[in-house]
Formats: C-alpha cells, structure tokens, sequence
C-alpha cells in the first residue's frame, strides 16, 4: 500500500453536517489509507463567515472565496454540504467541468436538476455521489442504483424526515406540544435551516422524488410530487388514531403502475403492527417492493450531525478509490424511460374524517348517505357527544378515488348539520 498518495478534498459548508464530515475525517485519518489506497486531506472549507469561531477546525482552512477551491489543481474532490439551490448547483457544476469528484448530501438541488448535474458528471467521466441526500445514514441511494436493479421496482413507501418523525413521535408518546418538539427538533440538529421545509412535507418531496426517479429510471422531479405536511395534524387526531388502532406518521409514497408514477407525501395513519409503526425518534425506515426482490426495509437514523456524516464519508471513501483505481464516472441515476406522474385526484386512499356534527337525529345518517352517493364507503365509524349540542363524528372510510372523496366533502361542508371538519388524514392499506 503506498502511503504517501493524499487526495485533496474542499468542503463546502461547515454546519452541522460539514462539521460532523470534519471531525469524521479526523477520527479515520489513520484508517484512510486501508480502506481507500490514498489519505485524505481537507484542504479547505467554504463557509460564509470565516471569522466565525468553529470547534475543531482551524481557521487558516477556512475561506468565503469559492475562486481558491475551483482554482486549486491539487483538490480532486468537493464535498458539498452547504445546502440550497444556488450557489451550490453553479459550484458542482463547475467542479465537474474542471474535472472535479462531487460529493453532495443536497436534496434541494438533486430533486430539481439531479438530470442536469448527473448527464454532466457522466459527459466529464467524473463521481458524483449523493447518500446522504436521501435518509441521513441509511444505505438506499447505492442499493436502488445497484443492489436492487436487477429487477423491476414498483413502490417505495417510506418515513423519510426525521424532525416530522421526532415531533409526531415527541406529541404521541409524552404528550409534548408541537412548537416544543420542532424547537427540540432543531436543537437537536435534524431540522433543515428553515424547518418549513419539514413540517410542511417539502424536505420528504424531494427525498421522494430523487428515489422514484433512481427507482423508475424517470425524470421526477419536486414539482411532480403531491405535498402535504403534518402542521394541521392535532393531538385529538393522534387520540383517535391511537383508539382505532393506528399511529401518525408523514410517509413518502411512490408507485409504478400501468405505467404511471405515484408520487406524493402526507401524513397517514398506519396499523400499530405495521413495522413502520414502529420507526420512532429521528429514525427513518424505506420500505421497497419490486417484481423480483419482493419487499426490502432499510431503516436508520435519519437525521443529524454524525448520522448523515456517516453516509458523506462512505460516498468519499468510494470516489477515493475511483480515484485511485481510475474508475470515477459511472454514477447510475440518469433517466432512460419517460414514465407520466399521475395527477394526485387520480390515485386512491382510505380517509380518516373527524366531523364536529349537530348532535340531533339523522345527522349522521345524512353525512353517511352524501358520502355513499359519492362512492366513499364507511369502514369505521365512532361518536361522541360533546357541549352545547355538538357531537364529534369520527369515520374511517374504505379505498376511495381522491376525486371522489374531495366531492363528496365540498357537499358534506355546505351541509347544515356540520359544524366543522376538524382532522382529514389519510390511512395506509387498502
Ligand atoms: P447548515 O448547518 O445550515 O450549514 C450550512 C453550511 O454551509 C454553513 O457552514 C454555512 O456557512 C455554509 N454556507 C451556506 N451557504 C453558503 C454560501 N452561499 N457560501 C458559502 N458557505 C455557505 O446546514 P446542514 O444541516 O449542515 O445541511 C447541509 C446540507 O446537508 C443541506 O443540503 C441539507 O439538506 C443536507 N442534509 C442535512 C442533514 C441534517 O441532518 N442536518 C441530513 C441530510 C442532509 P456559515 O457557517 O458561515 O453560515
Ligand atoms: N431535515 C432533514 C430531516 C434532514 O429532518 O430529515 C435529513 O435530510
């Protein structure tokens, strides 16, 4: 083993993941060099602030000037984790033009211009690795390019955002209220750094739309997916759920069939059996079905400093050795089929309502008739009388067709005997 080969590395951002990469470097520095040929060395990092006072790292790495990275010939390798659209696409595709190895843990950017950078990495005969953009430490980026592509896949279903799991997680077991637990959530590290992109269910769009697009061999990008997030879920709606036998949680779901994808992410309610039931905290679970592999379930920490380091560092170790074995280039991921995203009122779901309804004869009858006359069939039901001459209606309906459901409930809201419509989430199963 030769040990005096150094790949020269520039990260761009030291945050909570470019810090944890930092001191992950430090902690295999001696190791390196079996398990990749080469040593690595972080030659500079890009922050904002350079006067800024960073734990662990010096600051005569630190630079504000992106010039002094794409410029310097002995850095191979740019280690992407400053996050947003640009200027980080700009910088990767720049680093890839002068013949750079990227490494990128940007979901923001891959789920909108993943072709664009992928085609261009591919032309340059360069890496560019991107684990840790989908599901912090869980391997399912490499096993949808290569494990599992020996076959055809056709759903991934998955809890894919670790601060919605650590809320909705934190508000069911201890009662703890949502702004404490998003607050706890950023503390913590999970959240992005404007945690709207989280709560409101972008963050798992875009993890969704990268793994259709890995798993279909298409073009699917965050625009293509159906968003809806979990900020009107309340602690009543975790109560029923939990009496029906369910939990709640924000799922990414895609599908293939008849040859159109499914792709959306909401909160579901899923069987208290059901594994994924069962992925707490800021862990995230991936469920895969495929023709040939069957179901697959990767599961892991999800977010934070060290978890989505652990994922960035195993994508460096891999371009180091590309490096050193003169392999770089082959990323897989490039769409080769065209499949169309079916419009979300096309797709089917079951439907947990809750109804606060006048509490008076036939109320419940006539809210069970407009919802039959729209073919929504009601598998469940539960009322409880409240105040002041108000009752709650809690219904869980059978498999509906979304344009369906949506009919029925613009009539059920014009409705005298309805109060309000207090939780509308949908359930998980057929
Ligand atoms: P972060 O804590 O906000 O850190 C961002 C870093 O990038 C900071 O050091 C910042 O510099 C630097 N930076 C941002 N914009 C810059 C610019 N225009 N020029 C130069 N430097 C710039 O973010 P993070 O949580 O580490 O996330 C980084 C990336 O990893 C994002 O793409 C995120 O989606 C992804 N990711 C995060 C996690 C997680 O758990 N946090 C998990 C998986 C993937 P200053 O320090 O000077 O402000
Ligand atoms: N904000 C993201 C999450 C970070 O909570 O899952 C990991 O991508």
């Amino acid at each position: 083993m030769n040990e005096k080969i150094v790949v020269k590395a520039a990260l761009l951002g030291a945050g909570t993941v470019g810090s944890g990469v930092y001191a992950l470097a430090g902690l295999l520095e001696d190791e390196m060099v079996h398990k990749t040929g080469a040593s690595l060395e972080i030659k500079k990092i890009l922050v904002r602030d350079k006067k800024k006072k960073r734990d662990g790292i010096p600051c005569e790495i630190l630079t504000d000037d992106w010039k002094e990275i794409i410029e310097d010939e002995e850095i191979r390798l740019v280690i992407e984790v400053m996050g947003g659209v640009e200027p980080a696409r700009t910088y990767i595709l720049e680093a890839l033009k002068a013949g750079k190895q990227v490494v990128t843990a940007n979901k923001d950017l891959l789920a909108e211009h993943g072709q664009e950078i992928l085609t261009l990495a591919e032309n340059n005969g360069c890496d560019l690795q991107f684990e840790a953009a989908v599901a912090g430490a869980i391997p399912i980026i490499r096993p949808l390019k290569q494990s599992l592509a020996g076959g055809r896949l056709t759903e991934i279903m998955g809890i894919v955002n670790g601060t919605t799991n650590y809320i909705l997680t934190k508000m069911s077991e201890e009662g703890m209220g949502y702004q404490e637990a998003l607050a706890e959530a950023t503390r913590l590290g999970y959240a992005e750094a404007d945690p709207t992109a989280d709560v409101e269910g972008y963050d798992a769009g875009r993890k969704i739309a990268i793994m259709a697009s890995l798993a279909f061999n298409s073009n699917v990008t965050f625009s293509d997916v159906y968003t809806e997030g979990i900020t009107k879920i309340t602690s009543e709606d975790i109560r029923y759920a939990r009496e029906f036998g369910y939990v709640v949680k924000l799922l990414g779901v895609t599908r293939l069939a008849d040859g159109k994808i499914e792709v959306k992410v909401h909160p579901m309610l899923i069987a208290d059996s059901h594994p994924l039931a069962t992925v707490r905290d800021s862990f995230n679970a991936v469920f895969v079905h495929g023709e040939a592999c069957d179901d697959a379930m990767f599961m892991g920490r999800g977010a934070g400093k060290m978890p989505t380091a652990s994922a960035v560092m195993g994508d460096i170790i891999i371009v180091m050795r590309n490096i050193l074995h003169d392999n770089c280039g082959w990323n897989g991921g490039i769409a080769y089929k065209n499949f169309p995203v079916k419009p979300i009122e096309e797709t089917r779901s079951r439907y947990f309502l809750r109804m606060q309804v006048m509490d008076k004869a036939g109320a419940l009858a006539n809210i069970a008739g407009v919802l039959g006359n729209n073919d929504v069939s009601i598998a469940q039901v539960v009322q409880n009388r409240g105040k002041d001459g108000i009752a709650e209606l809690v219904v869980i309906t059978d498999s509906v067709l979304e344009r369906h459901f949506n009919d029925a409930l613009m009539i059920v809201r014009g409705m005298s005997v309805l109060k309000e419509i207090s939780g509308i989430i949908r359930v998980y199963g057929e």
